[in-house]
């Protein structure tokens, strides 16, 4: 990561050289650094040379997750608990709904008392694939990052001695905790739990599914626009399982975002405030693309109204290019094909039917429609349009609708690469 964040400094002052930049980081800064695209055949070649296939520069989610069942269980009736904080008014979910991707739809979320927070909420689906925590990464893994909210004076205000002291009342949290940790309700503990059930909460789509070789999963508008995507340089940022969560990058590469929105406000220094460096300033995680149709709004000043918006803001500010009204309307298609199924069990009284292994460690996760909702590429554009924000969500209908089919384990095998 530190060589690419060099690489970006030396280079940005030339256009010309951030357009290449697609190239520059899809070669070095992936998650798997060390990955290097094949080799070119050389043009003296005399066997005729059989050309690799380009790697593909996302990944799709893993089939199956590693869980501890009980924990998922404990840690979900966590995540709806009010009682984490002061006043009993919030939980996870107030800013973290289902019904808009995991995130809040407002631009900043009331915490207690109705103030304000200073940034967007982003998406606790697929977070547990992301290098770090929070816009600014100041949080290692989801267990350190539950520590925040719950005593953050802008959202649950309480502190975790006070919310051990609710707990502890609840005779049936004293029974569940003491059953699955040595020392019982503890501060440690009850953020573990959470985090295991966060592990638990991936969304595979279609795009999954394209990826592993089903090429009827996407619309011809779809595969544009992730032709687009890859072509136009988004992947040198938007890379690896999450569509992003790999990297730290400024915002406003190539312009500057910040002069041009104005108002600069202290969360805008994004990473800097985490490490008070000051090449940080305006340094934020690359975030997931993965629901990024439901989450409106967007970036971490929640500026961007609509997904066409923020596509357009990217293009502009990250790549230098005013992309053509064709390319962002591909390039939208192909971020709604990211929407992915919501597990069932993500919601508060959603089964997990029979998708644990019988020991409770190993939960497999649902299987994406093959198809696209409606026929043709109208559907895809309609799916993504503007007004389907928050419509057509991964968490807007009943756990039921999203549950894998009955026949869930044995379609796998239509995933196999
Ligand atoms: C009052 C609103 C609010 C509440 C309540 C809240 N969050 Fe958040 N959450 C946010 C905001 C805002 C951020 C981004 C903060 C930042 O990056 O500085 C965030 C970030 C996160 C992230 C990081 C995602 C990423 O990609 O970086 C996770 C995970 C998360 N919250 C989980 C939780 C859990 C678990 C709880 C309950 C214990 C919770 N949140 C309660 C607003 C809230
Ligand atoms: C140089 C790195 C870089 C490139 C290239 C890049 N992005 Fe981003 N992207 C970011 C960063 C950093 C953010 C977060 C910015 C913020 O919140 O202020 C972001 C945010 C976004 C968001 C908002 C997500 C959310 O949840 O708020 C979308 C959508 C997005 N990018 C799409 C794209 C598209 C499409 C392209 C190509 C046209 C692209 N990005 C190119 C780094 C990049």
């Amino acid at each position: 990561m530190q060589r690419c964040h060099r690489e970006l400094r030396l280079i940005r002052f030339s256009f010309v050289a951030a357009l290449a930049l697609g190239l520059a980081l899809a070669a070095g800064c992936s998650k798997k650094e060390e990955a290097t695209r094949p080799a070119q055949p050389k043009p003296a070649a005399t066997k005729p040379v059989v050309q690799a296939p380009e790697p593909e520069p996302l990944e799709p989610l893993p089939l199956e997750v590693h869980v501890d069942k009980d924990k998922v269980l404990l840690g979900r009736q966590l995540f709806f608990d009010t009682a984490l904080s002061k006043d009993g008014t919030l939980s996870c979910t107030s800013c973290h709904q289902f019904d808009h991707g995991g995130a809040d739809p407002r631009v900043v979320s009331p915490g207690v008392g109705g103030t304000q927070g200073a940034v967007n909420s982003p998406t606790v689906l697929n977070s547990a694939l992301n290098f770090r925590q929070f816009w600014d990464g100041r949080a290692a893994n989801l267990d350190e990052q539950a520590l925040g909210p719950v005593e953050n004076p802008v959202e649950m205000a309480t502190t975790f001695p006070d919310v051990v002291q609710r707990l502890e009342k609840k005779p049936q949290y004293v029974a569940e905790f003491g059953k699955l940790y040595k020392d019982g309700i503890t501060k440690t503990n009850i953020v573990n739990a959470i985090a295991e059930y966060e592990k638990s909460l991936i969304t595979p789509s279609r795009f999954d599914r394209y990826l592993r070789g089903d090429k009827g999963a996407l619309t011809p508008l779809e595969k544009e626009g992730y032709e687009t995507f890859k072509s136009v340089g988004c992947t040198s940022c938007h890379v690896g399982q999450n569509v992003g969560g790999t990297m730290y990058q400024k915002m406003g590469l190539v312009r500057d975002y910040f002069e041009d929105r104005g108002h600069v406000t202290e969360a805008d220094y994004g990473r800097y405030n985490a490490t008070h460096v000051e090449a940080d300033k305006f340094f934020f995680k690359v975030p997931t693309l993965r629901n990024v149709a439901l989450t409106a709004p967007y970036f971490h000043d929640g500026s961007a109204k609509t997904l066409d918006q923020a596509v357009r803001t990217m293009g502009k500010y990250q790549l230098g290019r005013d992309l053509t009204d064709e390319q962002v309307k591909a390039i939208v298609a192909f971020l709604g094909s990211l929407t992915g199924v919501l597990p069932p069990w993500a919601k508060q009284d959603g089964s997990f039917g029979d998708a644990f292994s019988a020991d409770g460690s190993t939960l497999t996760l649902p299987v994406a429609p093959a198809t696209p909702p409606a026929t043709g590429e109208t559907a895809g554009e309609k799916a993504v349009g503007e007004k389907a924000v928050g419509e057509k969500a991964a968490g807007d209908d009943s756990a039921g609708e999203h549950a894998p089919p009955p026949d869930a384990k044995g379609a796998e095998g239509t995933h196999a690469p």
